[in-house]
């Protein structure tokens, strides 16, 4: 049975003192996880030490860092590798998140990379994937999507894929409190199934979690998680909130 996951990306927000409260607040706040199910926390490089230790001893419980380098080592100023992430016990890293393709130039090659050496150091990326509004309004969100599930993960062999983790986040729907109806989600996170089964079989496809990102809030995120290949979501905004999250965090299925 596959994983069920509520992830926040807190993106570049709050200060350690803030973070700190905001974890606090969150672990004071009982949250039901059962063994198929997971919170991770996408918070910033300098907090991860700090945020996992804070985590120590609770179960299903992770951090995630939201990026790193496609290089292994050496003269990368102000990049953070794999290696390093793993030498303080980083769970998962999120890659591919549409604000790194747009802002920081991000391309399927590289991000294929950055898939590699995260695997090599046993780190689970948390791919993203999802369109633009102007790709929404000609209808050709499907070959949109494939096309990044193509291009940098079906290198991987059925071994590497089996119970990977993918975020589907139409751009339109990130921080503009517009989310994805839930049939277009549920329409999307079956085609995404669908493109890999494809080329990796059933077994594969079924084995992958599929989060929804994109304006996830409190009073949706169960109508959303309902869906039957809606596996969870990765959410901003409403991640910064304790009680929020806490009941996004509940809201799996
Ligand atoms: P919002 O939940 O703020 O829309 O952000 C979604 C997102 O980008 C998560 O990675």
């Amino acid at each position: 049975m596959r994983k069920q996951i509520a992830a926040a990306n807190w993106k570049m927000n709050l200060t350690l003192q803030e973070a700190e409260i905001l974890m606090d607040a969150l672990l004071a706040t009982p949250h039901d996880l059962n063994e198929n199910q997971e919170a991770v926390f996408g918070v910033p490089f300098p907090y991860l030490v700090n945020i996992k230790s804070k985590l120590a001893g609770r179960k299903n419980v992770f951090v995630a860092a939201q990026n790193c380098s496609d290089k292994k080592s050496g003269a990368y100023t102000g990049e953070v590798s794999a290696e390093m992430l793993k030498s303080i016990a980083v769970d998962y890293v999120i890659l591919g998140h549409s604000e790194r393709r747009e802002y920081f130039n991000e391309s399927h090659a590289m991000l294929a990379g950055k898939i590699n050496i995260c695997l090599e150091n046993g780190l689970q990326p948390i791919f993203c994937c999802g369109e633009p509004l102007s790709i929404r309004e000609t209808e050709s969100q499907n070959s949109y999507v494939e096309t990044q599930l193509k291009e940098s993960l079906f290198h991987l062999s059925a071994e590497q894929l089996t119970g990977f983790v993918i975020a589907y986040e139409p751009i339109w729907a990130i921080g503009t409190g517009k989310t994805a109806s839930n049939e277009q989600a549920q329409e999307m996170h079956a085609h995404i199934r669908n493109v890999i089964s494809n080329q990796y079989g059933a077994a594969v496809a079924d084995s992958i979690s599929i989060l929804y990102g994109g304006s996830v809030k409190a009073n949706n995120a169960a109508a959303i998680f309902a869906q039957p290949d809606v596996d969870g979501g990765l959410v901003g905004g409403a991640s910064l909130v304790a009680e929020d999250f806490a009941a996004i965090i509940n809201s799996l299925k």
